[in-house]
């Protein structure tokens, strides 16, 4: 009997569009090219592709001729291989010693800011005779991984000094680039790495940068980088959040206008979606929800959506958000349960059970016209968070079904 049934259909799910994510690896890599060379993009795909769905996110990205992938960690890479993807992968997060040999194993390259980790890369890649390949992470600002000029030059020396280990790459992470439209702290960032990256390449007779036969990527820039200061991109550009269609914060776009550039254009890729579970009447005077913090004061209909925190819409959005419904704005009201929400839907006559529900993204009208959005970084404004926490935060059982 069982086998004669098709499966469950999901009450949510998220759309991913693939176009508009093909459009914005155009867009960063026409930005990053302004820099005179085209650098390589490593799209970071980590906590879930922003969200978006590792697997399927990442996808599109190879699609749209993406050369790197980001992670944080061995687990995200072990995902990546498992289906099949076997695209350069760059690990910026911890690994332990112990973890090494599965990175080199799956012939990642990895940051690297640590002598045991240096010690477990050089002894993994002896045993499974490869070569490893390191990022030393420099310290210029963020107190996080990286290595101080003179701890980072003695690592870079006993990197080079070790025929199992390749020094691939120099990495550092701006501590306060999107935060501001003062950049002064992220100018003497760079100023620090640049200092210590040159210092490396005379110290182990590297070609200069720029040099036909430099090899060494040298790569700090992020999605707010890359937009503000092409020319600085350097070899490799770790790109987040502007792969997805999101802008780094308002002010690297108010900055962007500010230096005279016209901002491109980025297409946020994500649609989340569910359906009305039910519709009921809430005479006035009654409550909804756990802790009756909402009282009808007319007669109220209500629809019952079938998410709650759970799936990561956040419990504070309760008594504060808005969905979609036929591309117009419903609120929703009282608390915000694991995995129920309710929505006051009085004056969206055409709500119905099953009728589509958008949570985060854009949703046309009923008769086809162009309807409202809810950005990403408008629920963030609700939640007094950032948008990169809104999308990373949806749950990963949630299925991300590629559209376009
Ligand atoms: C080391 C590193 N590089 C690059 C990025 C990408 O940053 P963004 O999403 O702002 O482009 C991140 C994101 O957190 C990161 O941790």
């Amino acid at each position: 009997m069982m086998n004669s049934l098709q499966k469950p259909e999901p009450l949510t799910w998220i759309e991913l569009d693939r176009a508009a994510l093909h459009h914005n690896i155009q867009v960063l890599r026409q930005g990053a090219a302004h820099g005179g060379q085209a650098p390589l993009l490593c799209v970071m795909v980590k906590g879930n592709g922003y969200g978006h769905g590792l697997i399927a996110a990442t996808r599109c990205f190879l699609e749209a001729g993406v050369e790197w992938l980001g992670v944080h960690d061995i687990f995200e890479l072990q995902d990546l291989r498992a289906a099949g993807i076997e695209a350069p992968v760059y690990i910026v997060g911890h690994l332990s010693p112990q973890q090494v040999p599965f990175a080199v194993a799956l012939g990642a390259r990895f940051v690297l800011y640590d002598g045991e980790v240096l010690a477990a890369a050089s002894a993994a890649a002896r045993q499974q005779s490869v070569t490893a390949r390191v990022h030393i992470k420099v310290e210029t600002g963020n107190n996080r991984q990286g290595l101080r000029h003179d701890a980072a030059l003695a690592m870079a020396r006993a990197v080079a000094a070790d025929p199992h280990l390749e020094l691939e790459g120099f990495a550092t992470h701006f501590a306060d680039i999107e935060d501001t439209t003062n950049h002064r702290f992220a100018h003497e960032q760079l100023d620090r790495f640049t200092a210590c990256v040159d210092a490396v390449r005379q110290e182990l007779s590297l070609p200069p940068a720029g040099h036909p036969d430099d090899k060494l990527l040298a790569h700090a820039s992020n999605t707010a980088a890359l937009l503000l200061w092409p020319e600085v991109c350097g070899r490799l550009v770790r790109c987040g959040i502007g792969a997805y269609g999101l802008w780094p914060s308002k002010e690297t776009y108010l900055s962007v206008c500010q230096l005279g550039r016209n901002p491109v254009e980025l297409r946020p890729a994500l649609t989340w979606k569910t359906v009305i579970a039910q519709v009921r009447d809430v005479p006035v005077g009654e409550y909804v929800g756990y802790g009756r913090t909402f009282r009808a004061v007319r007669p109220t209909r209500i629809a019952i959506l079938p998410i709650g925190y759970y799936d990561g819409y956040d419990r504070g959005l309760s008594n504060v958000a808005k969905v979609l419904i036929a591309g117009q704005r419903a609120p929703v009201i009282g608390r915000i349960a694991m995995n129920m929400t309710a929505v006051d839907v009085t004056d969206s006559p055409v709500a119905r059970a099953g009728s589509e529900v958008v949570l985060l993204g854009g949703q046309t009208g009923a008769d086809g016209s162009d309807g409202d959005r809810i950005s990403a970084e408008e629920m963030a404004g609700w939640l007094g968070t950032i948008h990169y926490e809104v999308t990373t935060r949806i749950a990963e059982r949630i299925e991300r079904r590629i559209v376009g």
